[in-house]
């Protein structure tokens, strides 16, 4: 497992052009799309070559027949001819860019797709180290790379070779094997120049990359802590972190231009004294009467038709060597294999009765801090086990491993005796409703956020899950009522509010076993009671795991845990703890001196030790 981090932009990597290999499957989709655009594509370099014959007729013609006797259609018809084999080199280019655009545009549908399904294959711990702002940088990279790999490696280079070659037999054929060699050297010179070149500029292009990577997430990041960044005043600090970050992506995008201006130069001077040096070779041989001026014209077509397309090679070159960069990162990015990943034999999890079981499990999220020490406990079908004790003890935890958001070191956690491991993750999330303790909704209606929990549920359903969270007071009150946008992450509701939209989406749910993370911590005291007793009802006949600090919200759980430091420390009935006068009975008793039991006066009286 590969953390996601900028620092694996190596800058010294070569480009795997195997990565184009990868590319395949997107071409094969459309066999006959391809091998259209393949003939428009010969087509249009057909009539790229032939052009400068046509002008060399024209030349020669009107030279001969200057000052006697000129049949004028004869170069009119000539002329019309060369109008149209121009015409039609650059409307056979565009039929072929026209009936590929499909296929690139495809693949780069299919790619989005491809990974947005492995982003969300991946496990939490990817996404709790990934950076939001530098993955999605990647992913727009990668896209916009594959279709320019798929375009550019078919349509230009190869094309363009495909035209020095003709035009070098052509000039082999008519005039004499010195041109071919010049420009056979003048290609070569200019495509070692190219390549040596744009091979040092690559770590520039890098460079600058994760420069851009590293400003975008620090940006998007300060964005979204807006209120922390209120609170404290630091806009500049934040400004001048940026500040900082950009400054390195303005010199890595600076390096990048300016290794791109000798890159452009070199390339403008070798055409140029390829051109001095080919055409010094045709006026002599126009003066000494070896060759025509038509002959002329057609060489001189010829260099500055070649010319052109090797130019955008180098362009091309550079490009495709910067889009497998980003493909290639794109590509390791759909290569990681997801942490948790189903067992190849893994069969749906069946719940008969909903025993839930974790048996003297071990876990770490990190190797050099142990987390969960030898829990051990049951939940029977149908009970409620409640988890009590200080903050970090790991509670939550046990809720991120049941819910396999995590895989245990050591022991086991098993439904109805079946090892969570050994179940689709499909399966086994599908059976778990969850509460968590920090509620984030989508950036969307109430109506939708509320609906996430069944997608499918008929408007009555969510209305009555709204009833039974108690929202539906809530929600008449708002002037939009279900149709309000509740702003990013959810931050337009109050934490008690989004709390109540978490227990409905669960309500909707309606899975046979519930984990409730500190489900009501938000709420006051009057509706906490209200929404207990939904949530009583909810999880009556369901095996529930409840996660909660205010003692008075558990009591009448079956069992209760008392964790600290990551073991069970005490387990029982309320009152059997309670009289045990340990753990459990120290933070009853002092829950109730600073008043933080709300119904303490209701309540049993408390047991002090
Ligand atoms: N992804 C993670 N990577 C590393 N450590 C983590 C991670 N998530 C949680 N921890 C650590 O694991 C410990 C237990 O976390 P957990 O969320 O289970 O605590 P908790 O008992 O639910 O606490 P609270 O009552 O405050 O919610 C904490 O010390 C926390 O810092
Ligand atoms: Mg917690």
């Amino acid at each position: 497992m590969r953390a996601y981090a900028d620092n694996d932009y190596p800058a010294d990597h070569k480009p795997d052009w195997k990565v184009i290999s990868g590319l395949w499957p997107y071409l094969a989709e459309f066999r006959g799309r391809v091998v259209l655009a393949l003939a428009f594509l010969v087509i249009s370099k057909l009539a790229t070559v032939a052009t400068p014959v046509a002008l060399k007729y024209i030349v020669d013609y009107l030279d001969e027949n200057r000052g006697g006797e000129i049949l004028l259609w004869i170069p009119v018809l000539l002329v019309v001819a060369y109008g149209l084999l121009r015409f039609g080199s650059t409307l056979f280019s565009e039929l072929r860019d026209a009936v590929f655009a499909r296929v690139a545009e495809r693949a780069m549908r299919r790619v989005s797709l491809r990974v947005f399904e492995h982003l969300h294959n991946r496990e939490l711990a990817f996404h709790l180290d990934r950076k939001t702002g530098g993955l999605a940088r990647d992913i727009e990279r990668g896209t916009n790379g594959i279709s320019f790999l798929l375009r550019f490696t078919l349509f230009n280079i190869v094309p363009t070779l495909l035209e020095i070659l003709l035009v070098a037999a052509i000039l082999f054929v008519v005039f004499n094997v010195g041109y071919v060699l010049a420009i056979l050297v003048a290609v070569v010179v200019y495509i070692v120049f190219s390549i040596k070149v744009t091979e040092w500029r690559t770590k520039f292009v890098r460079e600058a990359n994760a420069r851009d990577n590293q400003s975008n997430s620090r940006a998007v990041d300060s964005l979204l802590n807006y209120e922390t960044v209120k609170y404290f005043n630091n806009e500049k600090f934040e400004a001048d972190l940026y500040d900082e970050d950009l400054d390195d992506w303005e010199k890595a995008r600076l390096k990048n231009r300016l290794s791109l201006a000798a890159l452009n130069s070199g390339q403008a001077l070798i055409i140029g004294l390829a051109m001095i040096a080919i055409m010094t070779m045709a006026v002599r041989e126009v003066a000494s009467g070896e060759i025509t001026l038509g002959d002329f014209t057609m060489i001189n077509a010829y260099l500055l038709q070649l010319f052109i397309p090797l130019n955008a090679l180098g362009f091309v070159y550079r490009e495709i060597r910067q889009a497998l960069v980003n493909v290639e990162r794109l590509f390791g990015l759909l290569g990681d294999r997801p942490g948790i990943e189903d067992a190849p034999d893994a069969r749906a999890l069946v719940v008969s009765k909903g025993e839930v079981r974790f048996d003297h499990v071990h876990f770490a999220y990190r190797q050099d801090r142990q987390i969960l020490r030898d829990i051990d406990f049951v939940i029977p079908a149908g009970h409620t086990v409640a988890v009590v004790g200080a903050s970090g003890a790991g509670k939550s935890t046990l809720a991120r491993l049941l819910f396999r958001f995590y895989d245990v070191d050591q022991g086991r956690i098993t439904i109805d005796g079946q090892d969570i491991r050994t179940v689709t993750q499909d399966s086994l999330r599908s059976t778990i409703g969850v509460v968590p303790q920090d509620t984030v909704l989508f950036n969307d209606t109430l109506y939708r956020n509320l609906a996430y929990g069944r997608p499918d549920a008929s408007e009555e359903e969510v209305y009555l899950a709204a009833r039974m969270a108690h929202l539906d007071s809530f929600i008449q009150s708002l002037p939009d009522g279900y149709e309000t946008q509740v702003g990013e992450r959810g931050l337009k509701l109050s934490g008690g509010e989004k709390q109540r939209v978490a227990i409905a989406r669960v309500i909707l749910k309606n899975p046979p076993l519930l984990i409730l993370d500190e489900a009501t911590s938000s709420l006051d005291s009057l509706s906490e009671q209200a929404i207990l007793g939904a949530l009583k009802e909810v999880s009556r006949q369901r095996t529930t795991l409840v996660i909660a600090h205010r003692l008075s919200t558990i009591r009448d759980a079956d069992t209760i845990l008392v964790m600290d430091d990551g073991r069970i420390v005490e387990s029982g009935h309320h009152n059997d703890l309670l009289a045990r006068g340990g753990h459990y009975a120290h933070l009853w008793a002092q829950q109730h001196r600073s008043g933080d039991d709300r119904d303490s006066e209701a309540g049993t009286p408390p047991v002090i030790e």
